[in-house]
């Protein structure tokens, strides 16, 4: 049997986790996340978020990843038989992410290149839309748009090239360049946007509480929704990667890394985002809100709009940015599409070229929905239910299953602190056994009266004013099917050769 891969260095595997943790969610999604639910207010539930379910999960997913050494559906088929099917589950929700998270990279890979002349015009909105993704109205697929289509394949020809060379040679080496030159690209955008005129009404903006939104059960969902996302946790991720871990490793030290500086990035790409907004609203003459715009309006609407305004170098600082989010993104895709590669090695024993051009190929394949002048509407409600009933959702079974039902904390813990230099206390079993699942359980309720009773505020009383029709085949049907499909491959008979993952077992053991 082939051996497994292993991280080259201690280095190479925490810049993995880390480029998987920190992608579009920092910089596409948090800063307008935060600023929607309460500005500095929503800094509480997030830290809160982060501290008794983000890190403890992490910490979970890793140790487990670790002691059972496969993918998340071989992982949990160690722990026990019957629980493979929840692998399989969060290996399906990585494939739907990695369909359309591909096609973000891909827009973002447009935008550096209009960067150059700014091509954006001065009515970015209408140039989104209109002249770049020739949007029709939602249920329709209308035709492939060439300039999403061919950014698309050069996303899945770098990232599955990656893959497809390994985990040292591929993965870990493409990280080691990617997050340094991400960093530093960062770091250059952030300062020149604290030092803009006008920056500190955009931070303060950012930055000021109001403590009335910490009530609302909505923001709790947001925070934990963000914390999920963007720590790449229950979507099988984290369990695949520190499979690849040698045994000596310290797993609580490296998710502490993980967590915290995949914090410290997102809440650093508020900190910018919210300095430009600041200089924008003082060029335009209007309160900071009125420039604020949600997760696509956001990058591709406002921020070129910015680029336009900026005193000097406007392509330059175009070009970083865009640049930054495809780094960020590309680090991420690879890490999401390294889950079912995985999978599909340890299930059917496969070599990785086969499994890279089998569920890369099929992820591509799907993802060319996307590129069409539909795949904005069907983008966006696929991402809002396989994020609610696929990643959060799994996060709440995760935590239940192996708390309660197959008890198996105790024995984690074991394992995590045998190898780590800080030890688990109280505050890691409290969190994943009492706190998370209760508020997580609240969470999902909610979720699901409101979006089976349609109670959002808008016509049709669906999520984004979409027709029911469209909700059902877009949204539930993604959401559920990615869990009908994964009880359906975990029923399926294990390759022969596999009964050597027995014997792991007991090596593991
Ligand atoms: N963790 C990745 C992100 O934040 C998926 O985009």
């Amino acid at each position: 049997m082939e051996t497994r891969s292993q991280w080259g260095t201690r280095a190479g595997f925490i810049l993995a986790a880390v480029g998987s943790a920190v992608g579009l969610g920092n910089i596409w999604r948090f800063p307008a996340v935060a600023y929607e639910n309460g500005g500095g207010a929503f800094l509480i539930p997030y830290l809160f978020a982060l501290l008794t379910a983000g890190i403890p999960i992490l910490i979970m997913e890793f140790t487990i990843g670790h002691k059972y050494k496969g993918s998340a559906p071989l992982s949990f088929r160690r722990m026990n038989k019957k629980a493979e099917g929840i692998g399989w589950w969060a290996v399906l929700v990585a494939f739907v992410i990695s369909t359309y998270y591909s096609v973000i990279i891909a827009w973002a890979m447009s935008y550096s290149v209009f960067s150059f002349n700014l091509n954006w015009g001065e009515d970015t909105e209408a140039f989104l839309f209109g002249d770049y993704l020739q949007t029709s109205a939602a249920g329709e697929v209308g035709s492939f748009v060439p300039g999403v289509l061919i950014p698309l394949i050069l996303v899945w020809v770098v990232v599955l090239g990656i893959l497809f060379k390994g985990i040292k040679k591929g993965i870990e080496i493409a990280n080691r360049i990617f997050i340094p030159a991400l960093v530093v690209i960062f770091l250059i955008i952030v300062i020149r946007a604290i030092t803009l005129p006008g920056a500190i009404d955009g931070l303060q903006a950012f930055f000021t509480p109001d403590f009335g939104s910490i009530l609302n059960p909505d923001v709790w969902v947001a925070a934990y929704g963000q914390i999920f996302f963007s720590l790449s946790i229950a979507f099988a991720i984290m369990i695949t990667y520190s499979s690849y871990l040698p045994k000596k490793s310290d797993i609580t030290n490296n998710a502490f890394i993980t967590g915290f500086g995949n914090s410290s990035f997102e809440i650093l790409a508020g900190i910018g985002v919210f300095g430009v907004l600041g200089y924008m609203a003082g060029q335009l003459g209007v309160p900071v809100s009125e420039v604020v715009s949600d997760g696509v309006g956001l990058a591709f609407v406002v921020f070129p709009q910015i680029i336009n305004e900026f005193p000097v170098l406007n392509e330059l600082f175009g070009f970083l940015f865009f640049a930054s989010l495809v780094l960020a993104g590309l680090t991420s895709l690879m890490s999401i599409t390294e889950t079912y590669v995985a999978g599909l090695m340890d299930k059917f024993k496969i070599s990785r070229g086969k499994a890279v051009a089998f569920g890369g190929g099929l992820a591509a394949l799907i993802s060319l929905l996307f590129a069409t002048q539909g795949g904005l509407n069907f983008l966006d409600v696929a991402d809002y239910f396989i994020n609610q009933f696929g990643v959060a959702l799994i996060g709440l079974v995760e935590v239940i299953l192996i708390a309660w039902v197959l008890r198996q904390l105790q024995d984690l813990k074991g394992h995590a602190n045998e190898i780590s230099d800080i030890k688990l206390g109280a505050w890691w079993t409290i969190s994943l056994s009492i706190i998370t699942p209760i508020v997580l359980g609240y969470m999902m309720y909610g979720l699901l009266v409101q979006n089976i009773f349609k109670q959002f505020e808008t016509d049709s009383g669906n999520y984004g004013n979409y027709a029911d029709s469209f909700i059902l085949w877009s949204g539930w049907a993604v959401a559920i099917g990615a869990l009908v499909i994964g009880i359906i491959l975990a029923t399926t008979k294990w390759k022969k050769s596999s009964v050597e993952e027995e014997s792991l077992k007991k090596e593991a053991q």
